[in-house]
């Protein structure tokens, strides 16, 4: 029977090689790209989301034949939303899978303890929705598509101040997570700049759920408006307290954190009239995003989230580098993202810079009628 297979030993290969990591190594007639999610534990939703994205990209990539004439065929695997499992699984798609590249996290703080293992290894990382600033400062091999902490920051405090026209701010995170913290930094020093006052500053540990006394304190600090960058798992039960202590959903700011089903499923209501600064709305009006929800749309019978619209752009950035790097290992594909400049994504036009970060706009979505509502497209420059 082994011989009928001759063509493999000649590495172009034969019969079916999609045994997802299993069995004997596939032939080298395909990409191997390595992919870490939180696909269960606390953040389990950032995770099913960005891989619906990557693996919709996958699906256009190889019906187009591939990169180089070469399907890509992505290895998933669940960093159960953890920083230390995440450095584990890079590692190991690293030495036991080969991979040439890696796509993710989604959380900072695990896309930055991984992001030190690709680094020291040589592979290029792409980071899908990872804003914190100092997940690309790990080396020269990780990249990101999406914009950082310190333009967010910066523009959730000028819409603030200048579309709400609102200057009491009271401000609340979680201390112990490098995304939250960082962002409320970040918001708070250009507040200042802007002549805002911090009236109070409010802060939590990412395990604890009871927050009805830091609302209250929030509320005699009477804010006109309260800054809260933490993820959605945390802004559910804060939404619903909120609204117990009788504080309004519309004095809610948020960062791209809050962006999951699960918030407007959960606490929708709770949180009528919020705005939050993020990545992507499935209802903007740039055509390659309407092209890709489309194209999404028909595949899962469903809407894209921003962090599955960041999943397709990271993927499909990094088949374009390949496409286009001088050779096909991991150096050469870094050099090739190095050089993106105007890629056409879904959540917009993507450019890295000589960070490593993508230079982009920022959208502002509100939630209106449990849904997340496009509002506006605001850009640093
Ligand atoms: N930006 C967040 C972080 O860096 C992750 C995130 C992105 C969450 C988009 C939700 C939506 O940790």
């Amino acid at each position: 029977m082994a011989g009928l297979c001759l063509l493999s030993a000649l590495g172009v290969g034969c019969g079916k090689k999609d045994n997802g990591g299993v069995g004997p190594e596939p032939a080298s007639n395909e990409w191997k790209v390595g992919a870490y999610l939180s696909l269960s534990g606390a953040e389990t939703q950032f995770g099913k989301d960005t891989q619906e994205g990557t693996e919709l990209a996958v699906e256009e990539i190889n019906a187009k034949g591939g990169v180089k004439g070469k399907k890509v065929r992505i290895l998933f695997e669940d960093d159960k939303s953890n920083p230390q499992e995440a450095s584990n699984k890079v590692l190991q798609l690293i030495n036991r899978d080969k991979v040439v590249a890696l796509l993710g996290e989604v959380a900072s703080s695990r896309s930055k303890a991984a992001g030190i293992v690709a680094n020291k290894n040589k592979i290029p990382m792409i980071s899908p929705s990872s804003t914190n600033p100092d997940v690309t400062k790990v080396g020269p091999f990780v990249f990101r598509v999406c914009f950082t902490d310190d333009v967010q920051g910066q523009m959730g405090a000028r819409f603030v101040k200048n579309k709400l026209n609102k200057n009491k701010i009271a401000l609340l995170y979680a201390s112990d997570d490098l995304y939250s913290s960082g962002l409320a930094n970040e918001f708070k020093n250009e507040a200042k700049k802007l002549g805002m006052t911090i009236v109070a500053e409010k802060s939590f540990l990412k395990n604890e759920t009871n927050f009805t006394t830091y609302l209250n304190e929030i509320k005699s600090a009477e804010p006109e408006a309260i800054y809260a960058p933490v993820y959605y798992n945390a802004m559910v039960p804060v939404a619903r307290q909120a609204k117990a202590a009788g504080i309004p959903g519309n004095m809610f700011v948020g960062g791209d954190g809050w962006h999951s089903d699960s918030l407007v499923n959960d606490a929708g209501e709770e949180m009528e009239g919020a705005y939050f600064t993020n990545h992507f709305s499935p209802d903007m009006p740039s055509p390659s995003s309407q092209a890709f929800v489309k194209r999404y749309v028909e595949k899962y019978k469903r809407e894209p989230s921003a962090l599955a619209a960041q999943g397709y752009d990271s993927a499909m950035l990094l088949f374009d580098a390949m496409g286009r790097a001088k050779g096909d290992t991991p150096e050469a594909i870094r050099d090739a993202i190095a050089e993106t400049k105007d890629f056409p994504g879904a959540t917009g036009s993507i450019t890295i810079n000589a960070e490593r970060n993508a230079e982009k706009p920022i959208v502002i979505v509100q939630i209106k009628g449990k849904k997340f509502t496009y509002f506006d497209t605001v850009s640093a420059k």
